[in-house]
């Protein structure tokens, strides 16, 4: 029998591609899990366009709009508890996550990286993978810790470097390897089929 389904914050800085795919997923039923709220730090974020009619509450909370960092990250805590999450989904969200919410939601906050860590980790991960020469990159769903991308590895897969790359041309065909992957690792999370022990995240399926 299937466990109820999971109570999810979505946080996006972004064009929210990723967070779409995963509210599709979970429309459809393949990932038994919700998004009860979405956490974006820019209020003009394709994500909030994209949102509009999917009637979940969309929240901004913008750095500069908070005289210091710990009371941006209060405000995250903040406006987090109402909504009793189980999990939190970075999906393109562009700001390094604070100790405060790692250890409130330890092991239950996962991203998507656009490279195959732990190369490359932190901005530009395609640009990276470029001018590293490498002929095989990809993307990482991993659970976040303080570190900056670093945290246990749930799922990788990868796509190849062809020679005239750009960020663009990498980055439009990794997209759909992204949504894929990120899917799978959240259909995971929300049927309890992942284990952290160490750095090494166990799969049950
Ligand atoms: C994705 O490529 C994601 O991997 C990347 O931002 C993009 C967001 O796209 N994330 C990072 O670089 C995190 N360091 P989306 O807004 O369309 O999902």
């Amino acid at each position: 029998m299937r466990n109820s389904k999971k109570r999810l914050a979505l946080f996006a800085s972004g064009r929210g591609s990723n967070g779409e795919a995963l509210y599709k997923a979970m429309q459809e039923g393949y990932i038994n899990g919700e998004f009860v709220v979405i956490i974006t730090d820019h209020g003009d974020a394709g994500i909030v366009e994209r949102s509009k009619f999917w009637n979940i509450p969309l929240i901004v909370i913008d750095r500069s709009d908070y005289d210091s960092k710990a009371s941006f990250e209060q405000a995250q805590l903040d406006a987090l508890e109402p909504y009793k999450v189980d999990g939190i989904v970075l999906a393109g969200y562009m700001r390094i996550v604070g100790a405060p919410l790692i250890e409130r939601y330890e092991h239950r906050i996962l991203n998507i990286h656009p490279a195959l860590l732990p190369s490359f980790p932190g901005l530009h991960g395609h640009q990276q993978a470029i001018d590293g020469g490498v002929k095989i990159t990809g993307c990482t769903v991993h659970f976040v810790d303080t570190g900056m991308d670093t945290g246990p590895i749930i799922m990788q897969n990868t796509v190849p470097v062809l020679p005239d790359d750009t960020e663009d041309t990498l980055s439009d065909r990794l997209l759909p390897i992204e949504h894929k992957t990120y899917k799978e690792a959240l259909r995971l999370f929300c049927e309890d089929k992942l284990t952290i022990k160490g750095r090494v995240v166990y799969i049950e399926d």
